[in-house]
């Protein structure tokens, strides 16, 4: 991504997409026709950990927004890494409506940190039987945050300023 752009997404309660910029398009490869009422999994790399997700959806559920690095895959193949804060998002009396996500562009000395620490989550997902996988894989996260003495969110939030 280019310095200042931003990525903005929005989706109903189930995560399908209602709402995508121009650089969304752009970056994902498909048109506005082909992103609507589809599931925002179709923008998701292989290379993401599932416990990142977990986070995520755990995070909206509670109504709190939460901020993550994520590598996302375009039409093409290609990949492109954002950094993402993805909200709840509510009407004026206060009942949700969906979610809203704005990307920007990584602080790449964050990659070169994040990069290892999805590919050693990613490997502990790929070893654990599948429904002990998210659990190992946030355990291994949350290990890596003990070590450092740090918040998942001062974490991500050292990282990216
Ligand atoms: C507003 C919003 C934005 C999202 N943006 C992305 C995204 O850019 N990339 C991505 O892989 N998943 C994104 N997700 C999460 C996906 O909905 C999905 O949970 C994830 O891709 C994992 O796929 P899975 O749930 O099929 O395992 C977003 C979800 C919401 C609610």
């Amino acid at each position: 991504m280019r310095e200042g752009e931003l990525i903005v997404s929005k989706t109903d309660l189930k995560g399908r997409i209602t709402y995508g910029n121009r650089a969304f398009n752009h970056y994902s490869g498909f048109t506005e026709r082909e992103l609507l009422g589809k599931q925002h999994n179709i923008v998701r790399h292989p290379d993401m950990p599932r416990a990142v997700f977990q986070l995520l959806w755990d995070r909206l559920k509670a109504g709190q927004e939460v901020f993550a690095f994520v590598k996302n895959i375009a039409k093409s193949g290609s990949f492109y890494w954002v950094f993402a804060n993805v909200t709840p998002s509510y009407d004026a009396q206060g009942k949700l409506l969906g979610y809203f996500s704005v990307r920007r562009k990584p602080n790449p000395a964050a990659i070169a940190v994040i990069q290892p620490l999805y590919r050693k989550m990613l490997q502990v997902e790929k070893d654990a039987r599948t429904q002990d996988a998210i659990a190992a894989s946030t355990q291994l996260m949350l290990d890596a945050l003990a070590a450092q003495n740090v918040s998942y969110d001062d974490f991500v939030r050292n990282l990216q300023n």
